[in-house]
């Protein structure tokens, strides 16, 4: 090959690897990549009132797991469910589970007493606390967890109000972050496998 065409060679085979090289790049730091840090975003500190009044930050529960949903204790279907499927996962892993706190936050705290909260929570599962606050409490510990919540449209000046909610059940790890989420879809079987393969790691 004359000296030209291997100089001409060489460039594009620089030029290949330096394409492909941030493509590469791109892939793995671009915007739409699950390797992305968007979910490093989700938590954060916390300080809230739990059932039997006492108020409790996000440190309490250093050391174990947090499974983690938000809701009201007046929702008629969406919330007793899942909060049905959590115990039930958490029951199925046996001694395990017991690394699992199940944690419910309201976003009615209006509504939502410490008394409610108590009584709600322990239809559950025994160990399940049952957080609310103040308007502000609530609200930041909202935007934290990227929850959205309002009073349902038509309802807002009953006193039987409904609210519409996010269904995302959050799994944080036992130094408080974010693990991995679950869908309202999820079924006991699949809650309970999927919480297996984390904290067996
Ligand atoms: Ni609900």
């Amino acid at each position: 090959m004359p000296s030209r065409q291997k100089l001409v060679f060489a460039l594009v085979v620089l030029l290949i690897a330096a394409v492909t090289g941030l493509g590469a790049l791109w892939l793995t730091r671009g915007p739409g990549s699950p390797i992305g840090s968007g979910t490093a975003l989700v938590g954060g500190p916390f300080t809230l009132t739990n059932q039997d009044g006492k108020r409790v930050t996000d440190q309490d529960f250093r050391g174990r797991y947090m499974l983690i949903f938000f809701g009201f204790t007046y929702c008629p279907d969406v919330c007793p469910g899942e909060l049905q499927v959590m115990s039930a996962a958490i029951d199925q892993l046996g001694a395990d589970g017991d690394r699992i706190q199940p944690i419910f936050v309201t976003i009615d705290p209006a509504r939502d007493t410490p008394e409610a909260m108590k009584l709600y929570v322990s239809n559950f599962h025994p160990r399940m606390a049952g957080l609310t606050g103040s308007e502000a409490d609530i609200a930041a510990v909202a935007k934290a967890y990227r929850v959205y919540y309002a009073k349902a449209k038509g309802s807002e000046n009953s006193p039987d109000y409904l609210m519409d909610h996010s269904t995302i059940l959050y799994l944080m790890g036992p130094d408080g972050k974010f693990v991995r989420h679950f869908t309202y879809s999820t079924d006991v079987k699949a809650l309970a496998d999927g919480l297996r393969e984390v904290i067996s790691k």
